[in-house]
Formats: structure tokens, sequence, C-alpha cells
């Protein structure tokens, strides 16, 4: 599945254009992982990931991953259908010992910034070494708040437009797809 080729005869009710083909996709996190070993050599990080979005980014990015690493999981929601609500709530962080770690955000789109604001204020304190982030999407929104910690690894930026596929939902559907597409609304 390449970007920018058509779109699958099943998913053409609910896609109008590939965005990031899944041949992409596998590439890019390939790559992502290259640098992530790196830059994390020797530290043993603690992804932290942000379901239910991230689900499947953060399992081929950790399969790619070649240092030791630990995984943790939150829960954050923001969104109902297509609009955001402006509220952020956050589960899962309470029981993660995080005290002393490099912490990596995994998220699975950057949209408002929002969400990833709430995370890092709740990361910081909880006594972690370093909090960096890593996305599967930047959106490219005149929407983006201010003054929203920057993100320290993207593997695409996209236009301004509602995707589903790879972990993203509408209403908790097509999360299974498994690449990138604009929804028809
Ligand atoms: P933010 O708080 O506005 O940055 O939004 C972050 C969350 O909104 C993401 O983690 C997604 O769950 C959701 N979201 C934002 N844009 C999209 C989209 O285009 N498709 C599906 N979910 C999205």
């Amino acid at each position: 599945m390449e970007t920018g080729g058509p779109v699958p005869p099943q998913w053409q009710d609910i896609m109008s254009d590939v965005l990031v083909g899944s041949t992409h996709i596998s590439a890019r996190n390939a790559e992502l992982a290259a640098t992530l070993a790196s830059d994390y050599a020797g530290l043993n990080p603690v992804l932290i990931v942000v379901l239910k979005g991230a689900f499947m980014f953060a399992t081929d990015l950790s399969r790619a991953l070649s240092i030791p690493h630990e995984l943790e999981f939150i829960r954050a929601s923001s969104y109902s259908g297509t609009g955001s609500t402006g509220t952020v709530v956050i589960h899962g962080l309470e029981h993660a010992k995080l005290a002393g770690r490099h912490v990596l955000v995994v998220e699975d789109i950057v949209d408002t910034g929002l969400t990833l604001s709430h995370i890092y204020a709740r990361l910081k304190d909880a006594g972690a070494k370093s909090v960096k982030c890593i996305a599967l999407l930047e959106k490219d929104t005149a929407l983006r708040l201010k003054e929203v910690p920057s993100v320290d690894y993207i593997a695409f930026r996209i236009p301004d437009k509602f995707v589903v596929g790879y972990g993203l939902d509408f209403d908790q559907r097509w999360r299974h797809i498994p690449f990138v597409g604009v929804y028809k609304k």
C-alpha cells in the first residue's frame, strides 16, 4: 500500500485518499527506531503509549527498537466524533514509577496539542529525568495551542484533514486499517 495510491475497494466508502501507505510507515518506523536506539543507548527508556490511538504505532516501533526499553500504557480521552471537547482525562499514570527515568511519550497524532500539554504536566509531577515525545503524525493546523511542548520525533507531517487508520479512529471505528487515509465524512 503506497502513499497516494488508490484506496483499496473495501475502504472506498470510508476513505477518500491514502495519506500514508503501509510501506512508508514501515520504512519510517525502522528509521525512527534506529535514531531512538542511538539517542537512548544505555538509558533504558520508558515508552509511555497513549491509548488507544498509538497502539499500532507503538507496537511496530517497540518491535523495531533494538535497545532495552520498558512500556507503560495510559489512556487520554479528549475527542468525541471529529471535534475536540477541550477536556482531557488521563488514566494509567498513577501506578507508573517514573522518578529519575528517561520517558518517551508515544502519541498517534498531535493536533491542537492539548492532550500532549496535559500529559507533560502530569509527567513533570512524576519526577521523570527527561521527557520527550514521538508522534506518528503532526497535523498542520492553525488550531495548535500556544506553549505546547515541541514534538521531538515526528514520523509524518500531514495536512489539516481528519484521518483514520493505523490506530486512529472515527468514533472508535477504523483503527485496524493498516495505513492512514483521509476520512470521508
Ligand atoms: P490534540 O489534543 O488536539 O492534539 O488531539 C490529540 C488527539 O485527538 C489524538 O491523540 C487523537 O486521538 C485525536 N485526533 C486528532 N486529530 C485526529 C484525526 O485526524 N483523526 C483521529 N483522531 C484525531
